[in-house]
């Protein structure tokens, strides 16, 4: 299994497996579109391959970061894919000079697992005003935040 930047190949793929999950509302859908505009900040795990895996990272400010569509196809789950696409998102962002990486999300255990705290959304500032300002689930938000700084990945054997 390798992960590497994503390509428009990849794009079809990437669709798939994230609106599998969409239809579960396990992930926010993303369309064609926006995954063709946001290629530049995904990546994919790859088997044989196949696209087993996707998640994306985008920069929300001067020191933040966000994991979008972080997603494993339901046969590759449990093997550490997850966690090996985090990682390399984090590595993107200390690349990019940005601090903190956050995610919103209902998968907590897994997050805590690749280091991240539950942080109160009201310190992140630039997500709430950026997004979450126009999204229906605003005022009954159940997803949590968790954030972890780069700095803190760096000095721990994470990776
Ligand atoms: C959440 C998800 C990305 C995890 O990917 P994965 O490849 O299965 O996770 P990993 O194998 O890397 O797991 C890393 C660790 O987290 C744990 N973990 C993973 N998913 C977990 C879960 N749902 N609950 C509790 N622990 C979990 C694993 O047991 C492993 O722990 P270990 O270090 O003790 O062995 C994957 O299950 C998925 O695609 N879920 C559906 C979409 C989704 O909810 N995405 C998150 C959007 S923010």
């Amino acid at each position: 299994m390798i992960i590497r930047k994503a390509s428009i190949q990849d794009v079809d793929a990437i669709f798939d497996l994230i609106d599998s999950y969409a239809k579960e509302d396990l992930l926010l859908p993303r369309t064609h579109l926006s995954l063709y505009e946001n290629i530049q900040c995904m990546r994919v795990a790859e088997q044989d391959g196949k696209i087993i895996g996707a998640g994306s990272l985008h920069v929300l400010g001067r020191d933040l970061a966000e994991i979008r569509s972080l997603v494993i196809s339901p046969e590759c789950k449990g093997l550490g894919t997850g966690r090996k696409l985090v990682y390399n998102l984090i590595e993107d962002a200390e690349q990019l000079g940005v601090e903190n990486v956050f995610a919103m999300t209902y998968q907590v255990d897994f997050f805590h697992k690749c280091g991240f705290t539950i942080v109160d959304k009201q310190e992140l500032p630039q997500k709430i005003w950026k997004d979450c300002m126009s999204c229906p689930k605003f005022l009954n938000c159940d997803e949590t935040a968790m954030l972890i700084k780069v700095a803190d990945y760096k000095k721990t054997s994470l990776h």
